[in-house]
């Protein structure tokens, strides 16, 4: 069901800051700036490799104000990785056996993600703790 590691979500209190570390000390390249009024985000995809099989990234989250999902995550437990999203060849088929598992949804159905992809996400507390994003990447142009 999972195909790949599609990114790893990073909440960051300064996108530029970050986006310039992860430049400097990693080569790492943005290929897509975002921002997501409905998440609460401002945020920064960074291509960790782009192979035909599928790309992953790092995706640097700053939180538009402090009460929104990362700004709270922020004040909790300060900078750090937030959340792991793993591509999936049809979310919705995904969610759906997911659900039958028994594994709560955040996203009861899918909705629009970085880079026009699909997206959900579970809920941690039934996950081990880990907030997890399911991403249908958008079909490659
Ligand atoms: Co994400």
């Amino acid at each position: 069901m999972l195909t790949r590691i599609d990114h790893v979500g990073i909440a960051v209190r300064d996108l530029e800051r970050a986006v310039g570390f992860y430049r400097r000390t990693f080569g790492l390249t943005v290929v897509a700036r975002e921002t997501h009024e409905d998440q609460g985000v401002r945020e920064a995809m960074l291509a960790v490799a782009d192979e035909p099989a599928g790309a992953s990234y790092v995706q640097l989250l700053e939180p538009l104000t402090p009460q929104t999902p990362v700004g709270r995550f922020l004040a909790r437990h300060g900078e750090g990785v937030h959340h792991i999203g793993y591509g999936v060849e049809d979310v919705e088929a995904a969610l759906a056996a997911i659900g039958a598992a028994g594994v709560r949804r955040i996203d009861e159905r899918p909705r629009h993600g970085s880079m026009g992809a699909s997206i959900a996400f579970l809920h941690p507390k039934d996950v081990g703790g880990v907030l997890t994003e399911l991403v249908q990447a958008a079909p490659r142009r």
